[in-house]
């Protein structure tokens, strides 16, 4: 077959490759980044179905609008508006197939083979098996426990003033892979970035709901003056990530846009789950649950980093993050993780190696561990079992 040049690009999301190996149940994985199947409401949903097929069986069954189910999209403008100080109306809001499809869609919209796009360093690697399709050139921005360094992207865009670059994608709160978020200095520097190089923003907060202590950082979108973030969250990691919920904020012309590509795409999200969101948020069930995932996860958590301190040889490093599913492990330089995954499946433990989720191809002696999906007595053991492999390493 001729395939189309794009498929050159598109590589499969090496965690995905690398989980096939752990479906053995005896493996202890920090691999994936699945919520933990506690967290699901399977009761009340069991309910809601059957209110749902009462009060609306037809049309929930039947095809929906491009845009969304109004009342789901109703639901979600109050709540943002309560919990992330989000306005927008009906108009700047779609409903998708998860958040992931928002990322193929405004990559869509945005990127023609060549552009360039800004991504920190390390990302979420389902983003960039989305925006690859679309064959873009990355600039890479580095992390540190205060985010995105906004200085060096300052610095980089001022030397690649002259190419087309298409938006910068930022998780700006509780990262995936790293688990930290952007500080409010950072975040009021990288708004005056985006207005000053015209540079529009993709913030992505699929994981701000997780929240360990304290208050979360302001999202961007709230914060912008000059319109010039689209901002995308999830149900994933509070409600049910088999729904395939989430929902893309932005001005009227790029939601309009988004709704063409969508249309190419799926047609509409699956009716009958954005009735069962709606019912479940609208009835407050969302904030009854949420507290208890935040305790899970915390718990989960504190249960790693203890281990780390515990188990791990001198010269690791880790973050501390307060909110999310990720920790982010920085090794000795003379570790190189990928490497050292066979022998990890052998002993019985995964996790997903640094480098998968940095495009310059750096992060070698890293490491993202998944705390959401593991019970809790089994952590320690994994994180020993991990420690082993290293320090053998280290001899
Ligand atoms: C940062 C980030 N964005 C988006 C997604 C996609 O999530 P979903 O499509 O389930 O909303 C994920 C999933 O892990 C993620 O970690």
């Amino acid at each position: 077959m001729k395939y189309a040049d794009r498929t050159n690009f598109m590589k499969a999301s090496e965690i995905r490759e690398l989980l096939k190996l752990t479906e053995d149940p005896d493996i202890i994985s920090f691999g994936g980044g699945m919520p933990s199947p506690k967290s699901f409401p399977v009761k009340f949903v069991k309910k809601i179905v059957k209110k749902v097929l009462d009060e609306h069986g037809p049309q929930a069954l039947q095809y929906g609008p491009t845009e969304g189910l109004t009342p789901l999209r109703e639901v979600l403008i109050k709540r943002m508006e309560k919990t992330r100080n989000i306005k927008c109306n009906l108009n700047q809001i779609i409903i998708t197939t998860g958040s992931q499809q928002v990322l193929d869609l405004f990559s869509k919209i945005m990127i023609n083979p060549g552009d360039y796009i800004v991504v920190e360093c390390p990302t979420y690697v389902g983003a960039l098996t989305a925006f690859n399709s679309y064959q873009p050139n990355y600039i890479s921005i580095k992390m540190d426990k205060n985010g995105m360094n906004t200085d060096e992207l300052e610095e980089k865009l001022k030397a690649n003033k002259d190419k087309p670059i298409k938006f910068i994608y930022t998780i700006p709160t509780f990262q995936n892979p790293e688990g930290v978020s952007l500080s409010p200095e950072r975040r009021k520097h990288l708004l005056e970035i985006a207005e000053t190089y015209d540079i529009p923003i993709l913030e992505d907060e699929a994981y701000s709901e997780l929240l360990y202590s304290g208050k979360p950082p302001s999202s961007l979108k709230s914060m912008d003056k000059s319109d010039k973030v689209i901002y995308t969250h999830t149900l994933s990691k509070v409600l049910s990530p088999g729904f395939r919920l989430g929902w893309v904020v932005g001005n009227e012309e790029v939601i309009r846009k988004i709704a063409i590509a969508k249309q190419g795409a799926d047609l509409c999200t699956n009716m009958f789950v954005q009735f069962i969101a709606k019912e479940y948020i609208e009835s407050g069930l969302i904030d009854k649950q949420i507290p208890k995932i935040r305790r899970m996860y915390k718990r989960k958590r504190n249960i790693m980093l203890n281990a780390l301190e515990k188990h791990f040889p001198e010269g690791s490093s880790w973050t501390k993050p307060n909110g999310g599913m990720f920790i982010w492990v920085t090794l000795p330089e003379k570790i190189n993780t990928k490497d050292m995954f066979p022998d990890a499946v052998k002993a019985k433990v995964a996790f997903v190696h640094g480098a998968a989720f940095c495009p310059d191809g750096s992060g070698q002696n890293t490491m993202r561990l998944n705390f959401s999906n593991t019970d809790d007595d089994k952590i320690e053991e994994g994180i020993k079992r991990l420690a082993e492999i290293i320090k053998e390493r280290l001899k």
